[in-house]
């Protein structure tokens, strides 16, 4: 079969014991998470922030690339580089959201489609002159006893798939992200239907705009109980479940798959991703992280804007980073928080 260049980038990212750091926070939820711990948003606190985790020590073990948000992709670090050459001097690969947020699906209570198709085109070229070498575009799917509706599947299926062709024709490698929201009473099984529908609608669509599927990663939600499901699933459970669903619906020429941790502590991302690795011995893809929350939240609560917490929040950070590694090989075992 005839290789192509971006098949190899693709690899790249999924490399064993590799997984992706998800820090492309838009302004609006980069202040949430802020306003949280007592942080102001503004450009500088959030370059520092930014710079604080890509310094992180040890991370270029662990991490193939980091996904950014477009303020970030030109700020300068405080070292006077730029933060995606840090990244670059690392051997981290930049990546770049360029998804412009969720709308409303127009005679759909309650759903959405993601925007961003115009003009994307002109900014991918402008993005991959700025070093950016993948992009990431995320849909939403709702779920509840009546959503999602066929229309919302399809509709975001659709943009996924015209996405992810402009991004190749750009020279780099998309990440197809279709979310089924964690948020909601549903229970694992629910879970499990929509995503199935989900990912079934979003290959069709991939295949029908000739997108290389050897040249692509997949980043999904792992197969839960809703957050306020009143019978959460064992983590045996969530792993099977997942890895059942993943087998039945993505195809075996895509390389990997890089899950979102949607709403989970970061303790319960890992076992998670630790327990779906040991099951899943014989799956044509790599199986790792394009966390945020399940990385980002012990740095941000160490640090908290102070200057004297920088190396304590960076120790947290990498900590985070490793333990996903050795879960993204089936290597983890819970007594290894306590080291933490
Ligand atoms: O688009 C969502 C992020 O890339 C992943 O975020 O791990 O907090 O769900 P999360």
């Amino acid at each position: 079969m005839k290789s192509h260049p971006l098949d190899a980038l693709a690899q790249q990212l999924v490399a064993p014991d590799r997984g992706i750091l998800a820090a492309d926070e838009s302004s609006g939820t980069i202040e949430k998470r802020f306003q949280a711990v007592g942080i102001p948003s503004t450009e500088i606190t959030r370059r520092d922030y930014r710079e604080l985790l890509f310094s992180s020590p040890g991370i270029d073990q662990y991490l193939s690339g980091v996904i950014l948000y477009e303020e970030t992709l030109s700020q300068i670090g405080r070292d006077g580089r730029r933060l995606v050459q840090i990244l670059e001097d690392r051997g981290i690969l930049p990546g770049i959201k360029v998804d412009r947020g969720i709308k409303p699906l127009p005679g759909q209570p309650d759903e959405s489609v993601t925007e961003g198709l115009d003009g994307l085109h002109e900014r991918l070229a402008a993005y991959r002159g700025q070093g950016a070498r993948f992009t990431k575009w995320r849909a939403v799917i709702r779920v509840d006893e009546e959503r999602p509706s066929s229309l919302a599947l399809k509709a975001n299926a659709e943009v996924l798939a015209r996405y992810a062709g402009l991004v190749q024709e750009a020279g780099m490698v998309p990440i197809v992200e279709p979310e089924v929201l964690m948020e909601g009473s549903h229970d694992l099984d629910r879970c499990e239907t929509v995503t199935t529908a989900a990912l079934d609608q979003l290959f069709m669509a991939l295949k029908a705009y000739r997108v290389r599927l050897e040249a692509l990663v997949l980043k999904p939600n792992m197969v839960v109980s809703g957050t306020q499901c009143n019978r959460p699933a064992s983590v045996e459970t969530v792993a099977q479940a997942t890895v059942q669903t993943l087998a039945r619906t993505v195809p075996a020429a895509v390389p990997g798959i890089a899950f979102l941790s949607g709403g989970q502590s970061p303790e319960q991302a890992t076992q998670h991703l630790d327990a779906i690795n040991r099951l899943a011995t014989r799956l044509p893809w790599r199986l790792t992280f394009s966390f945020s929350r399940a990385l980002q939240e012990p740095p941000l609560r160490m640090w908290a804007g102070k200057e004297d917490r920088i190396r304590q929040a960076q120790e947290l950070f990498s900590q985070r980073v490793r333990l996903n590694s050795l879960a993204s090989m089936g290597r983890y075992h819970p007594d290894l928080e306590k080291v933490a």
